[in-house]
C-alpha cells in the first residue's frame, strides 16, 4: 500500500514529513519508477497521468487544488474516489483576493491609478458600501467564505447555487430563474463555480445584458467559463465598468489578446488560490484516515454533476 505524490518536488518534502507523521505505517513515494505500481492506493496530482491505468489497485485520486475540472474524469476508473482539496490555506487566500478585488473595483482603484500616472489630482464619485450589492455564483466551500468575510464591510450581499442554500445576512437564489434575479441586484459579480457543462460559457454576452450598467466582475473560477470576447464588447460598449480576472483561457492569454492591456481590465496569473502543502497534506491524511474507517473522503467528488 503506497501513496504516490505528483506534484513539485519542494510541496512532496513536506508531504513526505506530514505523512510520515500522520499515517507511519503507509509509504510515501515521488518516483513512480522505483515503485511497484500495483502497491499504489493514494495518488496526488494536479493533472491525471496518462498510465493511470498501471495504478491497478488505486482507491483515491486527490486533487492537489480545489477544482477538478482539469482531470478528465472519464479517463479515471468508475471504482476509484476523486477527492478535491478542502483546506484553510486555500479558502484564507480566496477571502483576501475577492475582498481585495471588490475594494479595489468598489473604491474605484484602477481609475485613480490612471488618474495619477496623469498627474490628476480629482475624486471620483464614491458609492457606499451599502450601495454596492454584491452577487456571488457558486456558495460552496469558497462562495461562502468570501461572503462570511466581506459581511463587515456593509455591502448588500446575493448568492447563487444549484440547490437551496441558506446563509445568514445573504440573499439566496438558486437554479436558472434565480440566477436572473441575482444579475438584477448585482453590481460586483464574483464567480466561484466550478467548471462543468452547465458552468463553461456562463459568464456571455446575454448574462452581462442582465446586470445594471456600470456593474462589474470578479472571475475566481475557471477561464472557460468566461466568453471574453464578450466582455471586452460589454466593457467597451460601456455596460460593464471592469473586470479582475486571476483566470482566463487559454492561460497565460497570448501576448496580442486585448485583455492584457484594456484599461478597465486587471488580470492575475491563477494565484488567488495556491494550495499550502502543510495545511494540504494534514487534510489528505486526514481523508485517508476516513477512508480506511469506512466514510467518505472530505471533497469527495460527486461524478454525476462534475464537481
Ligand atoms: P464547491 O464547494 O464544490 O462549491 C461549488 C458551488 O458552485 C456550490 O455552491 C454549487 O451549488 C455551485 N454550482 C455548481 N454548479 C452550479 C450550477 N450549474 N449552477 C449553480 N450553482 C452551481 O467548490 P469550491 O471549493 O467553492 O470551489 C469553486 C471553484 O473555485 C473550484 O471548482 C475552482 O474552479 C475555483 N477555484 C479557483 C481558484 C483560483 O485560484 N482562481 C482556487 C481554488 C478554486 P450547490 O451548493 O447546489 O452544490
Ligand atoms: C486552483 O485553481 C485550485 O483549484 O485550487
Amino acid at each position: 500500500m503506497t501513496f504516490l505524490f505528483k506534484s513539485d518536488a519542494k510541496r512532496g518534502a513536506i508531504f513526505r514529513e506530514v505523512l510520515a507523521r500522520e499515517l507511519p505505517d503507509l509509504p510515501f513515494a515521488i518516483d513512480p519508477a522505483k515503485i511497484d505500481a500495483a502497491a499504489v492506493r493514494y495518488m496526488i496530482a494536479w493533472l491525471v497521468p496518462p498510465d493511470l491505468a498501471v495504478y491497478r489497485n488505486l482507491e483515491i485520486l486527490f486533487s492537489i487544488g480545489a477544482g477538478i475540472d482539469q482531470f478528465n474524469a472519464a479517463s479515471v476508473p468508475a471504482g476509484v474516489k476523486i477527492v478535491r482539496m478542502v483546506e484553510d490555506g486555500i479558502v484564507r487566500m480566496m477571502q483576501e483576493y475577492v475582498t481585495l478585488a471588490v475594494l479595489t473595483l468598489h473604491r474605484n482603484w484602477p481609475a485613480y491609478v490612471d488618474q495619477q500616472r496623469q498627474q490628476l489630482w480629482r475624486a471620483v464619485p464614491q458609492p457606499q458600501a451599502r450601495e454596492r450589492r454584491i452577487g456571488v455564483l457558486g456558495l460552496g466551500m469558497l462562495g461562502q467564505a468570501v461572503l462570511e468575510r466581506l459581511e463587515p464591510f456593509g455591502f448588500p450581499l446575493f448568492g447563487w447555487s444549484r440547490s437551496p442554500r441558506t446563509i445568514d445576512g445573504v440573499t439566496t437564489h438558486h437554479g436558472a430563474d434565480g440566477l436572473d434575479r441575482l444579475l438584477e441586484t448585482t453590481d460586483i459579480l464574483i464567480c466561484l463555480l466550478p467548471l462543468t457543462d452547465e458552468t463553461r460559457g456562463l459568464l456571455n454576452a446575454e448574462l452581462f445584458a442582465k446586470l445594471p450598467r456600470g456593474a462589474a466582475l470578479v472571475q475566481t473560477g475557471r477561464g472557460p467559463q468566461l466568453d471574453q470576447a464578450a466582455l471586452l464588447a460589454t466593457l467597451d460598449s460601456g455596460h460593464l465598468a471592469g473586470a479582475v480576472l486571476d483566470v482566463t483561457d487559454p492561460e497565460p492569454l497570448p501576448a496580442e489578446h486585448p485583455l492584457w492591456r484594456h484599461p478597465r481590465v486587471l488580470i492575475t496569473p491563477h494565484v488567488a488560490s495556491v494550495t499550502q502543502p502543510e495545511s494540504a497534506a494534514l487534510a489528505v491524511a486526514e481523508n485517508i484516515k476516513r477512508h480506511r474507517a469506512g466514510l467518505d473522503p472530505v471533497g469527495l467528488v460527486d461524478r454525476s454533476r462534475g464537481y
